[in-house]
């Protein structure tokens, strides 16, 4: 008997009763199988009540990603995509990216990770990805073959970006602002990074897939952040990250009904930058201005000294400027 099927079945009662007799019944196994499942369970960390006549209870804020709560809260069509949760891996996006160069890896299909010793960010930076803490996913997001459009990659980070605010926002009431192109941050702290990379093809110029990697910061601690740790923060809320998981990716299902206009119309409401000075590099030059606006192509407009400069892709930065944040 799996402790993992005995744990999806608690899960998806988190928090209610659920008896031994009807567990065994739904996983049909014997009583006796139920309970040694749930003692190896109790012994990895899990708080599960035992009442007499009402039977087993999941409480506790014990939180390890599984299998089993994830698909116990995707919306129905992506109830059958593969996850693979990893306790600790190089970085999800390297791993679905070899999945799918060996063809086991579909449109959806998603990769997780309690830790990352080589978690990445945009630009060759690194993302630390201490154990237990943070989020760490990578979904197939699209299957090619596909004709390449050059705005494609940054439409997608524009959609991942507002996907998991409304998860956040959703699981935990909070509002975490979207700093251009793909960083949240809450209370003037990073805690959430995107990494959209594409697999094209050389020979027939085609889109072959674009793996989708977020990372949240969920419970980790600032002495965990090292050299980041002015700038990153977590959401520090009582949360399943599995549960977040779940919202993530069913936010994304949602957002492809959704207009590329109306994506745009929730990504400027929980703009970070507009109406902030900034600082950035253009043309090989230093500059300072302010951003008055995200046209419909999730380009930056920035008003320097009177001229409007637009920026289709690079960092701003808003630290360091003595501003009113
Ligand atoms: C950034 O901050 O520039 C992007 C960070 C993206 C981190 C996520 S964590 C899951 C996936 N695997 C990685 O190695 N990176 C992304």
């Amino acid at each position: 008997m799996s402790k993992e099927r005995v744990l999806a079945a608690l899960e998806a009662h988190r928090g209610e009763h659920i008896s031994g007799e009807s567990l065994a019944k739904e996983l049909d196994v014997s009583r006796t199988a139920i309970w040694k499942a749930i003692e190896l369970l109790r012994g990895e960390g899990y708080d599960i009540e035992a009442t007499p006549r009402k039977g087993y209870r999941l409480v506790g804020d014990f939180d390890r990603l599984s299998e089993g709560a994830v698909r116990a809260h995707l919306p129905a069509p992506l109830k059958d995509i593969s996850l693979s949760i990893f306790p600790t891996i190089d970085s999800t996006n390297n791993e679905a990216k070899r999945r799918f160069l060996e063809g086991s890896l579909h449109r959806w299909d998603t990769i997780l990770a309690e830790e990352q010793t080589k978690g990445r960010g945009r630009t060759g930076k690194s993302f630390t990805s201490p154990a237990h803490t943070g989020l760490y996913m990578t979904t197939l997001f699209r299957e090619g073959p596909l004709p390449i459009q050059e705005t494609e990659e940054l439409l997608v980070t524009v959609r991942a970006a507002v996907a998991v605010c409304r998860a956040i926002e959703s699981l935990t009431g909070l509002s975490p602002k979207i700093k251009w192109v793909n960083d949240l941050y809450l209370n003037d702290k990073k805690i959430c990074g995107i990494l959209s990379e594409a697999e094209l093809s050389m020979e027939s110029h085609e889109l072959l897939a674009i793996y989708l990697g977020i990372g949240i910061n969920v419970t980790t601690r600032p002495k965990d952040f090292g050299e980041v740790a002015d700038v990153a923060g977590s959401l520090d809320v009582p949360l399943f990250r599995s549960e977040l998981a779940a919202a993530i990716l069913r936010e994304l299902l949602a957002l492809e009904e959704i207009s590329r206009e109306e994506i745009m119309q929730s990504y400027r409401e929980r703009s970070f930058l507009i109406g902030r000075r900034v600082s950035f590099i253009y043309q090989g030059r230093s500059l300072e201005g302010l951003v008055t606006r995200l046209d419909d192509e999730a380009h930056l407009h920035i008003d320097v000294d009177g001229d409007i400069l637009v920026l289709s892709s690079g960092e701003v930065s808003f630290q360091n400027l003595g501003i009113d944040q």
